[in-house]
């Protein structure tokens, strides 16, 4: 009889964005530096725990919010904590609405992106020094983890947090929020939610062969409605903020020790095998 093998061990890495990088989520808690091929992280890691289980967070924008949408080093984040032994990343961040059924203070669990992006390394396999071999085309239909998010919802409505189960989020290069004309464009597009941040982290963290899943909490209605007392500004995203990141400590306290009485072995050998298909390598 064949011997079945323990489960595969399982990490936790969550980055905060804005409102939520705040450590005290974590348990006995420790920082460490770290240096990647990609360069620095946007800070520190803070190793630690969540009721026993192993857990890793990183500051998206550093602790200070120092670091602008445009300069955070994605690469050298998701290659931090995938280094620091993550198999899984939750992540937040703070976003703009462009439903009206989505109302600040609403958690969305995306399931979608449309990049919008200009400026960024979108790939650990960019032939450079240091990188791994081969160039990665890797199929993108499905960018987040369903299991992951699965866990995400089921706690959601378990709290009875305002949520929506899925979502198309637009990542745009900032640092300007957009025109009203983008914005209306992004709706006719099927965008539900806007943000500076989703991409390229969801596709590095898929190249890496990690669960990734986003809690997207949105602050404002962007600006594409007619009522300009509606429309998006720092001011406006700093006031829902606060409850929103409270929200999101208790989906990701309640969400982490769900995500360690799984099984992972077979998602993460799946999507390894996903990945190394998917690299072409020069001929020998
Ligand atoms: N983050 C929060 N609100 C936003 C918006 N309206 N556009 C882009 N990023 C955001």
């Amino acid at each position: 009889m064949e011997a079945k093998s323990a489960p595969r061990k399982i990490k936790i890495g969550i980055i905060g964005g804005s409102g939520l990088d705040n450590p005290d989520i974590l348990d006995n808690r420790r920082e460490k530096h770290v240096d990647t091929p990609y360069g620095k992280p946007s800070d520190a890691l803070i190793l630690g725990d969540v009721g026993g289980v192993e857990c890793v967070l990183l500051a998206r924008h550093g602790r200070g919010h120092t670091v602008m949408p445009t300069n955070i080093n994605f690469r050298a984040n998701v290659h931090a904590l995938k280094a620091e032994g993550c198999t899984h990343l939750i992540v937040s961040t703070a976003c703009g609405s462009l439903r009206e059924d989505i109302h600040p203070g609403d958690m969305v669990i995306l399931d979608q992106f449309i990049d919008r992006t200009t400026k960024r390394a979108t790939t650990f396999y960019d032939g450079n020094p240091g990188s791994p071999l081969g160039v990665c085309h890797l199929p993108m239909d499905t960018p987040f983890c369903p299991h992951t998010r699965k866990i995400l919802i089921d706690v959601c409505k378990e709290l009875e947090i305002r949520h929506h189960e899925s979502g198309t989020m637009v990542t745009i290069e900032g640092p300007r929020f957009s025109s009203r004309a983008e914005s209306k464009m992004f709706r006719m597009w099927g965008g539900d939610v806007i943000n500076m941040t989703t991409v390229p982290e969801v596709a590095l963290a898929k190249e890496a062969g990690l669960c990734y899943a986003a809690v997207a909490m949105a602050t404002d209605y962007d600006c594409w409605r007619d009522d300009p007392g509606h429309h998006v500004s720092v001011e406006a995203v700093l006031k829902v903020f606060k409850g929103n990141a409270e929200k999101g400590v208790r989906i990701f306290k309640s969400a982490i020790p769900k995500i360690a009485q799984r099984d992972w072995s077979a998602v993460l050998e799946e999507n390894r095998v996903t990945v190394s298909s998917s690299i072409m390598l020069p001929p020998s």
